[in-house]
């Protein structure tokens, strides 16, 4: 075992010592910074985080203040910050039936209490046996052991199954590689007919939630379902009782284009969860959000959502006040809209029949690519030849930071999802600098 920090570092970072670090001073726009005068253009936002570009010190300023007047308050008080919070989130962000607001620090600490807010739920109302969270085969939805188990990533799961937990999963609708061949029409159907007919085998009685991403995000590579699937899902789940709960940490707050994904298949569910881009980055908030009729019980039974020590903090919730204020005030979720269509029209035009590249997917300023050693049959690279990370590695290299992603099951996928206010001239630069990468990846594969 290597126990030498590489020479590449002197500090001791990151954790586990890697021999590729990225030593970053500053940022603006959508620019990284590096130390010894390099540049990175950031085609992922960070982990699809920025959406309104660095260096916007109203932000900085409007935590400053929080900060000043007041460092913490445990969750359940109320702030000037959280009031104005949620009176935004109120006014211009959330489906209507979505009243109610659960703050923390991190996507998989807010999925973990969304599934804990489903059972919770049922439990209030005296009913113990509904208690399994159904999810999808292709998905992430964290990192805890519990977040690790209800998600659909094998690569992440490795080595811990013995300790996770293993609830049932339906396969995510996937046309590039629909069982019932490429892109069958039928694909969004058969999916959610395969919900209906895992809740029927495990017993309604037993089942207490649905999870699932709207648009899938890294793990399977803005995985577009077809438009029957999500209202069809909604009467299923309405059908037997079970509590939808869409996860749009990665796609929500303008990222595809609209407030949140699930208002391009014309849904709402019960339970949303969503964080990434709520500050853009400026600071660490995700929020769970909730219809009245989920949350009635609890309060009803005078129980509460245990919270996180750091949950909904007076200074995140001002930098999110002041991230959501710009993009209203910017209209950077149409920008979102607009660039994300641009974009999509240069990723095509270079590389929509490159020999490798099997599909390019997703919606607004989310896209994904499936890269493969043969387009023709679908067959991937082997998992050996690490391509997502070489196709990283080659961006990083020309100056431009893609995403990888994937399951390990599933293989190549490299995203891209910058800032909303990303320019023409930038867009240009991401299509052809991924194009390059690939090639060189591919070729340093053979
Ligand atoms: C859909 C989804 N859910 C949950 C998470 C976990 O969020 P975090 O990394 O903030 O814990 C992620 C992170 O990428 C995600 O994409």
């Amino acid at each position: 075992m290597n126990t030498q920090a590489p020479a590449t570092t002197s500090v001791a970072w990151p954790f586990v010592p890697s021999p590729r670090v990225v030593d970053v001073t500053h940022a603006k726009g959508c620019t990284l910074y590096t130390r010894g005068g390099g540049e990175i253009l950031d085609a992922a936002g960070g982990a699809i985080v920025s959406n309104i570009g660095h260096g916007r010190a109203e932000v900085g300023e409007a935590m400053a203040a929080a900060m000043t007047s007041m460092s913490y308050a445990v969750p359940p008080f109320l702030t000037p910050e959280r009031s104005r919070l949620m009176e935004r989130l109120r006014r211009y962000w959330l489906p209507e039936k979505l009243t109610r607001t659960y703050l923390a620090s991190g996507g998989s600490e807010a999925v973990d209490a969304a599934c804990r807010l489903a059972i919770q739920h049922f439990r209030a109302k005296g009913n113990e046996t509904r208690w399994k969270i159904i999810s999808r085969d292709i998905s992430y939805h964290g990192t805890t052991f519990f977040t690790l188990g209800v998600a659909g990533h094998v690569a992440r799961k490795k080595g811990f199954e013995k300790l996770i937990p293993h609830m049932p999963q339906v396969p995510t609708p996937y046309a590039l590689r629909a069982p019932g061949g490429r892109h069958d029409p039928d694909y969004d159907i058969a999916a959610a007919q395969a919900l209906e007919d895992t809740i029927l085998r495990e017993g309604p009685e037993t089942v207490a939630a649905f999870l699932a991403e709207p648009i899938t995000g890294s793990s399977g590579g803005a995985l577009m379902p077809g438009a029957r699937y999500w209202p069809k899902v909604r009467e299923i789940c309405d059908r037997y009782g079970v509590l939808l709960i869409s996860d749009e940490v990665m796609v929500g707050f303008g990222r595809t284009g609209k407030r949140f994904a699930c208002e391009h298949f014309g849904f709402t569910p019960d339970i949303m969860i969503s964080g990434k881009g709520f500050a853009g980055g400026y600071a660490p908030i995700v929020g769970v959000f909730a219809t009245d009729e989920v949350v009635a019980p609890l309060a009803d039974t005078g129980q509460s959502l245990m919270f996180y020590t750091y949950g909904a903090h007076p200074g995140a919730c001002a930098a999110a006040e002041k991230v959501l204020q710009i993009l209203e005030d910017e209209g950077l979720v149409a920008r979102a809209a607009a660039q994300g269509a641009a974009l999509m029209e240069r990723l095509e035009a270079l590389l929509g029949q490159h020999p490798n590249v099997a599909e390019i997917r997703g919606e607004g300023l989310f896209r994904g690519l499936e890269i493969v050693k043969d387009r023709e049959t679908l067959e991937p690279f082997p998992e050996s030849a690490g391509i997502a990370n070489r196709i990283v590695g080659a961006g990083l290299k020309r100056g431009v930071f893609f995403y990888g992603g994937g399951t390990g099951a599933v293989r190549d996928i490299v995203c891209l999802g910058p800032a909303f206010i990303v320019s023409d001239s930038e867009l240009d630069r991401m299509a052809e600098t991924l194009k390059a990468a690939i090639d060189d990846a591919v070729g340093s594969a053979k």
